[in-house]
């Protein structure tokens, strides 16, 4: 069934239950776009609520699509003139990363680029990658630049192993398969690649990517533990508010002389200056700021020099970015009011 409505464009939006997903369908929404968009499972009452919430403010579709399940993608990419695809497994206590997330993201991400050629409306296609495509290596020292030519470093991944590694393998190899299959079918792919996502969100769940942006507000060794390893693993901390994210997708969806991969990152830091800035801005929540042998400044910084050249400004700085999570966390009741 096509899904084109006269005077409107069609965009879809894959796994709209998820934390990006859903503020980009709010967003394309905003816009007037038509949406549809995906869940593995749209009668599962607990992953689909704010969606439903959002077809009152829109012309939004929910269709049922796996990225295990080929050809799945077909009806809700059928007839649309914008496909940003998103979704993508996320395992990170895998102890199987080959099978929980390389494969179906690879393949997955595949199956979505043949549903677009066999609908032969889709005239781009964003796809989501991520700075853990590309800052990932074995290089030394501090202040390193990496821009949109660089390439997260799979072979070192799959010899070491570093705790999480599925997780950007995953990332680099699905965005390095879209760029093979774009070209071999002339398909006008974007990629945009988003830092650590924080900001309010409108899932039933607080997404973890906000957890672990908050991890010093919380007190979670675990949590702590997982930012200092995102430095050790992926050189720096880096961020940007899931707005500004959407936005930027929207941004190169829209504009005609882009091309190729955006990073879309707002600000590069380390462990130890972020605790710094939120100690001082924060200073109730009693932030610790001494963590002993490990590295007060960060290994490198990811650019976002090409998509700001492009003409793409960011909203929301990062004291907005805390000012709002910390909101959004004490509403959850995860903070004290
Ligand atoms: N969050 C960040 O800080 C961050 C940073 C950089 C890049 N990214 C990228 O941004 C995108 C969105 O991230 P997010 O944090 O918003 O993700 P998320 O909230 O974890 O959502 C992941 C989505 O992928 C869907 N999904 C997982 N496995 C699937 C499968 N087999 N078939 C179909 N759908 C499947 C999930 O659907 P179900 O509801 O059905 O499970 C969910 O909607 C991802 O591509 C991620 O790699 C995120």
């Amino acid at each position: 069934m096509e899904s084109k409505t006269i005077g409107k464009k069609v965009a879809c939006v894959t796994g709209g239950t998820g934390y990006m997903a859903s503020q980009l369908v709010k967003c394309l929404l905003q816009k007037g776009y038509s949406v549809n968009t995906t869940a593995r499972d749209p009668d599962n009452q607990k992953k689909i609520p704010h969606l439903v919430e959002l077809q009152n403010s829109g012309d939004l579709k929910i269709f049922k699509a796996d990225l295990t399940d080929e050809g799945s993608f077909d009806a809700a990419i059928a007839g649309c003139d914008l496909v940003f695809h998103v979704a993508t497994p996320v395992h990170f206590e895998s102890k199987d990363p080959e099978n929980d997330m390389i494969k179906p993201a690879v393949q997955g991400t595949l199956s979505v680029l043949k549903s677009c050629v066999k609908a032969g409306t889709v005239k781009r296609v964003v796809l989501t990658s991520s700075a853990a495509a590309v800052s990932i290596n074995k290089l030394n020292g501090t202040g390193l630049v990496m821009n949109e030519e660089c390439w997260t470093d799979v072979e070192f991944l799959e010899s070491e192993k570093p705790p999480t590694w599925g997780y950007p393998a995953s990332k680099a190899l699905a965005e390095k398969a879209a760029w093979k299959f774009a070209e071999e079918n002339k398909i006008d792919l974007i990629t945009i690649i988003p830092s650590l996502m924080a900001g309010p969100s409108l899932t039933p769940d607080v997404p973890s990517s906000t957890c672990l942006a908050m991890s010093l507000f919380l007190g979670n060794e675990f949590l702590i533990n997982g930012m200092k390893g995102m430095q050790m693993l992926s050189g720096s901390i880096s961020m940007a508010h899931v707005e500004d994210v959407c936005r930027a997708h929207i941004f190169v969806a829209e504009k005609e002389s882009a091309s190729g991969r955006y990073i879309c990152c707002l600000i590069n830091t380390s462990v130890t200056e972020l605790a710094e800035f939120l100690n001082k801005r924060y200073p109730d929540y009693k932030i610790p700021t001494d963590f002993g042998d490990f590295p007060a400044k960060a290994k490198l910084i990811i650019s976002s020099e090409k998509l700001i050249k492009e003409g793409f400004s960011f909203k929301y700085g990062i004291e907005e970015i805390y000012d709002q999570t910390i909101e959004y966390f004490k509403a959850k009741g995860m903070l004290k009011q």
